[in-house]
């Protein structure tokens, strides 16, 4: 099938770009002696955490319990939840431990107490960081105020083992300059790894410093002392990490495939991605990049695909099923046509329109269809989408696994 065969709006994975993308940030972690852990909110894709830790990567991260029962359930067995989870969650997690390591991090004593006390309860003792702020002002313990006296605390209570530290610099992303996202990655290194020699000083040993964030991921491999980068958006990348000077337009691995719909004017057309699609999500950056997302100039009429932006479009407005182009000069594009759209923030676009993911093989050929050409039937799809070969052909032991990625991929792409 060809890109010109789908239905539309259709969220694309060039399946050679993330390929591309993960091996090559996985040698930067590597080359650097860090753990690579990649957050999963970006795919949640069972057969895309399996691409990432097939070349390296020690575990995922999620934001959600649910999202981590759906990943243990397709056999990945080293997760971490970065994100203060409430110990209402105890039952959940302590199952989830059944299973597979699971880490959380921890940035309030109450909280803490809670999950000491439901591990307590339960027999088991759960791993943990502690959330430190070091400039984003989200979660995370202040490293200005007593950081010292949060983790004696945290150190000795019964139901956790502290591991160490961990931050998300997500303030990178408003930084105006090369030089503004090197000190964000600078400074939060040198929080973490000070907080570290001042809890040795007081006996207690932090095995792991763990950052990540996209935009500061090239300066944070430069730093001393650290042990994992978590970076997510790597993946597919978007327009706000090529504005941000984080990846190349030919890195990015996701887009949104849009037919044009109407040309109420000259100076206008209307493609059937709205916000539904995009999302409202504005671009940041370091270079200017306006509107909803950039629109890649379309089919070439050779059965490729241009890869440059047309410059002379902007996606000004989105109602929820349409994109309002402003049209700069004149446009060849009439309706019916059909254009590539990179979105602004791929995390979003690739969570809030899954079941339109298919993956592409580097010609535009959606390798989706071989589903259909050979009949249906999860194993011919797993492959064709690249599934490692233990999720392909059903038996007794993978039964788990091909489910969840059938109900992530396979089943999402049976529209095709
Ligand atoms: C705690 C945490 N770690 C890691 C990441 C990954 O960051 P990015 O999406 O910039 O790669 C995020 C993103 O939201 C996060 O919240």
């Amino acid at each position: 099938m060809l890109l010109s065969d789908l239905p539309t709006p259709q969220v694309l994975i060039d399946r050679v770009r993330a390929l591309r993308n993960i091996e090559r940030v996985q040698q930067l972690a590597s080359s650097a002696g860090l753990r690579l852990r990649p957050h999963a909110k970006t795919h949640k894709s069972p057969i895309v955490a399996a691409w990432q830790i097939d070349r390296g990567a020690v575990g995922i991260c999620c934001a959600k319990i649910g999202e981590a029962e759906v990943f243990v359930g397709a056999g990945i067995d080293d997760i971490r939840l970065p994100y203060p989870v409430s110990p209402s969650n105890a039952p959940r997690l302590i199952a989830l431990m059944d299973r597979a390591s699971i880490s959380i991090i921890v940035d309030h004593l109450e909280v803490a107490r809670g999950w000491s006390e439901a591990m307590r309860r339960a027999g088991r003792v759960l791993d943990v960081l502690i959330k430190v702020d070091v400039g984003f002002h989200r979660c995370g313990i202040d490293p200005e105020g007593d950081a010292l006296g949060f983790i004696k605390a945290v150190s000795v209570m019964p139901g956790l083992r502290l591991r160490g530290l961990l931050s998300h610099a997500g303030h990178g992303y408003h930084a105006a300059s090369e030089e503004d996202l090197a000190g964000v990655a600078e400074r939060e290194a040198a929080i973490l790894t000070g907080l570290r020699e001042r809890a040795a000083g007081s006996g207690i040993t932090l095995e792991e410093i763990s950052v990540g964030a996209t935009p500061t991921l090239r300066f944070s491999a430069r730093q001393k002392g650290l042990t994992e980068l978590r970076p997510g958006n790597y993946v597919y990348f978007d327009r706000t990490q090529v504005a941000l000077g984080a990846a190349t337009l030919d890195d990015c691995a996701l887009t949104v495939l849009a037919t044009v719909v109407s040309k109420p004017a000259r100076d206008r057309i209307i493609l059937d991605c709205g916000s539904k699609t995009l999302t409202s999500d504005q671009a940041r950056g370091i270079t200017k990049a306006a509107g909803y997302g950039a629109v890649l100039a379309g089919d070439t009429g050779n059965g490729d695909w241009a890869r440059e932006i047309d410059e002379a479009l902007t996606v000004e407005r989105l109602s929820e099923e349409h994109a309002t182009v402003r049209v700069a000069g004149g446009t060849r594009l009439e309706p019916g046509d059909r254009v590539r759209v990179l979105p602004n923030h791929s995390c979003v676009v690739s969570h809030s329109a899954l079941p339109a993911c298919c993956a592409l093989t580097a010609r535009g050929e959606s390798l989706a269809s071989h589903r259909d050409r050979r009949g249906a039937g999860v194993p011919n799809a797993a492959a064709a989408l690249g599934a490692p070969p233990r999720w392909q052909g059903a038996t007794t032991e993978n039964r788990g696994p091909r489910r969840a990625w059938f109900a992530r991929w396979g089943g999402n792409t049976g529209s095709i």
